[in-house]
């Protein structure tokens, strides 16, 4: 799908469809008050009889309108204006996305946006998210062989027109909503592929695709043997146990021209998560293929930060093991020596990403970041704490933390601080090693980050916790794409 920004209306084709974004008051601007003066007040009469009201998310199609070329209009409720914000915008965009890409039109346009925007929210704020909620909307899962695949949406073109004056900045916006959403469907993709095909070594060859695909990215795999001989004993402990060999996926996107410190991001790449020989109760275990999430997102952002050439350093590393059963899984009571020469005593083998991110954690010392933020599907008291709604953020540097939760609440990808304090860190003691790798039932999530934070010591880090907000179970089960428009919007915000 492509999304182009003009200066006025096209002329359309012969499937078209016109988006009209409308407030409640039924004040008509732009081409709604031509539609409206050319059909006898049919849309006037749509808000006086109570067809359309104009209210959050509500949408209503329209065939064979006098007064605009298009076969079809899309008319979609703001609410009110005095309660309009970029949180009402996202649920009509979206509202709108899925109710165009339903009809079969295969062209979108509309010039609603500068007759919406204010101070808060730029025509370009605004095309940013309709651009992601349009593509990102239009996802479609067909990597599994199917005597039915699923079919795409018909939509092809869409020619947002804004004033003359907000071109170029809307332009960008778009340009940065596309690559997010195209970011997404690879995240969406990784997360949704069975476990027997996305395993660690699956997702060191996409890695090295994507630098194929990419200038700007190189792509070095860090095998079991190298791993070995580092003394990566964490992230083996949790390997071994498998069939399927341990990958360190490491890829850099070189964006400044200068050798600038980069922003390092960590992804949990668990494949499948049994549990290991602390197995997990069979009941919905599949969706423990979605373990990987945070590494998913890793390679959304990747693939998004060079489509986009964004001028920054950004370095992507995943850790990728596949946590199994079996004679050579490692047991609880295990002790094993970390690459950072702490040892850990293994007393649950179902907490299992904090094992494979402390050795990635160290391994990110060599790069001298500015900033480490890892991304894990960590805990499930993470769901408890905050639901499917929120990320939870962790670590120790207030402004990074700061940093995301602000791009978290501008892009609708939310994230909320839990504290990381002192009082928390004796829950990992440990009467055998330097600390044991789970901390009892209260506070899960801190503790995790707690264990974290041990290995992230020599540079400023945030973590995420995204067990809540990586995919969505029930009938719309699959991955979200989530937390990758959090992290664009965090990196937007480093470059301007
Ligand atoms: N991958 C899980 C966390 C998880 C659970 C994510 C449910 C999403 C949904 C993680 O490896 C795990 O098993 N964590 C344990 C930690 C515990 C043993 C300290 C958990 O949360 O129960
Ligand atoms: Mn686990
Ligand atoms: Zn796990």
């Amino acid at each position: 799908m492509q999304i182009n920004v003009a200066n006025r209306l096209p002329r359309t084709t012969d499937n078209a469809c016109q988006l009209l974004f409308l407030f409640a008051d039924g004040r008509l601007k732009g081409a709604a008050r031509k539609i409206d003066k050319e059909s006898d007040g049919q849309l006037k009469a749509l808000y006086a009889n109570g067809d359309f009201k104009g209210e959050k998310a509500e949408t209503l199609l329209l065939h064979a309108m006098p007064g605009t070329t298009a076969s079809r209009i899309l008319l979609v409720g703001l609410g009110e204006r005095k309660t309009f914000s970029a949180n009402v915008w996202r649920a009509s965009s979206k509202a709108a996305s899925k109710a165009v890409l339903a009809t079969p039109a295969t062209q979108l346009i509309s010039d609603s946006l500068n007759t919406i925007s204010d101070e808060t929210l730029s025509a370009a704020d605004l095309a940013e998210q309709l651009a992601c909620d349009l593509i990102n909307s239009a996802y479609v899962f067909d990597l599994h062989p199917r005597r039915d695949t699923p079919s795409s949406p018909a939509l092809e073109e869409c020619v947002l027109s804004v004033d003359r004056s907000q071109l170029e900045e809307t332009a960008t916006a778009v340009q940065r909503g596309t690559s997010t959403a195209t970011g997404m469907h690879l995240t969406r993709d990784l997360g949704n592929l069975a476990p027997n095909i996305c395993t660690p070594s699956y997702l060191a060859e996409r890695a090295e695709a994507l630098a194929t695909e990419h200038a700007s990215l190189t792509t070095t795999i860090v095998d079991e043997e190298a791993m070995e001989a580092m003394g990566m004993g964490a992230f083996l402990a949790v390997s071994r146990g498998s069939q399927q060999a341990g990958k360190l996926i490491v890829m850099e996107h070189q964006g400044q021209k200068r050798a600038g410190k980069p922003i390092v991001l960590v992804g949990k790449g668990v494949t499948f998560d049994t549990g290991g020989i602390s197995i997990k109760p069979s009941e919905s275990m599949d969706e423990m293929k979605y373990d990987m999430c945070g590494a998913a997102s890793v390679f959304g952002v990747m693939h998004a930060v060079a489509s986009l050439q964004l001028p920054l350093n950004v370095i992507g590393i995943v850790a990728a093991a596949e946590n199994m059963p079996d004679g050579n899984a490692a047991r609880p009571g295990d002790v094993v020596t970390s690459l950072s020469g702490q040892s850990i005593e293994i007393l649950n083998t179902d907490a299992e990403g904090r094992l494979v991110l402390c050795d990635a954690l160290t391994y990110a010392e060599r790069f001298k970041p500015d900033t480490v933020i890892d991304m894990a599907t960590l805990t499930g008291a993470c769901i408890i704490a905050l639901g499917h709604v929120a990320s939870a953020v962790l670590g120790n540097h207030q402004e990074t933390i700061d940093a995301l939760v602000a791009a978290g609440e501008r892009s609708g990808d939310r994230c909320w601080s839990l504290p990381l304090w002192d009082d928390y860190q004796t829950q990992l003691d440990s009467n055998f090693a330097d600390m044991a790798n789970i901390g009892g039932r209260p506070a899960g999530t801190i503790t995790a980050a707690c264990f974290l934070s041990r290995f992230a010591t020599q540079f400023n880090w945030a973590h995420l916790d995204i067990a809540g907000i990586a995919w969505t179970s029930g009938k719309d089960k699959g991955a979200s794409g989530r937390p990758v428009p959090l992290l664009m919007n965090y990196l937007f915000n480093r470059l301007d």
